[in-house]
């Protein structure tokens, strides 16, 4: 059993819908553990580095100028497989496949507006955490 970290983003829809505590909850729910929290707005380098890895695609741009646009809450939970368990909780990028049950097959309808945002591989993890989270800033 490995024992993970992940970033969680609640993007500015998640926010402005008033979904925060619910999708907090969801991951309290499962078991993981909470280890970092704080609610703030993307400046364009930051949302840059944390979408390196997406420059280039179609969507680029309009994800950048969304995630930019109004406050998030970023947090990083830890628990055993961390990282894929939170890529179900999320549910499929597409919202044609994201299944009920799940954050995005619940509440979202659009691939954009997809509330929220989690590490998808150990790698990007550990690329993602610092870029939101001083190690100060874990417990
Ligand atoms: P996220 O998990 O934050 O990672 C990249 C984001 O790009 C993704 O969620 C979507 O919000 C957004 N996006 C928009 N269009 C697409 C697409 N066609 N494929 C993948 N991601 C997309």
């Amino acid at each position: 059993m490995e024992i993970e970290q992940t970033l969680i983003l609640v993007k500015p829809d998640g926010v402005q819908r008033g979904l925060i505590g619910e999708i907090i909850s969801r991951y309290e729910r499962k078991g993981l553990k909470l280890i970092g929290l704080k609610m703030l707005q993307f400046s364009r380098i930051k949302a840059e580095e944390l979408y390196a890895i997406h420059k280039g695609q179609p969507f680029y741009d309009r994800l950048i100028e969304f995630m930019i646009s109004a406050p998030i809450v970023a947090f990083v939970v830890e628990g055993a497989n961390a990282i894929q368990l939170a890529r179900i909780i999320n549910g499929a990028t597409d919202p044609i496949q994201s299944e009920p049950g799940s954050i995005r097959g619940d509440y979202s309808t659009n691939i954009t507006r997809n509330l929220v945002h989690a590490s998808d591989c150990p790698e990007n993890a550990k690329y993602e955490i610092p870029i939101l989270f001083s190690p100060e800033e874990l417990c």
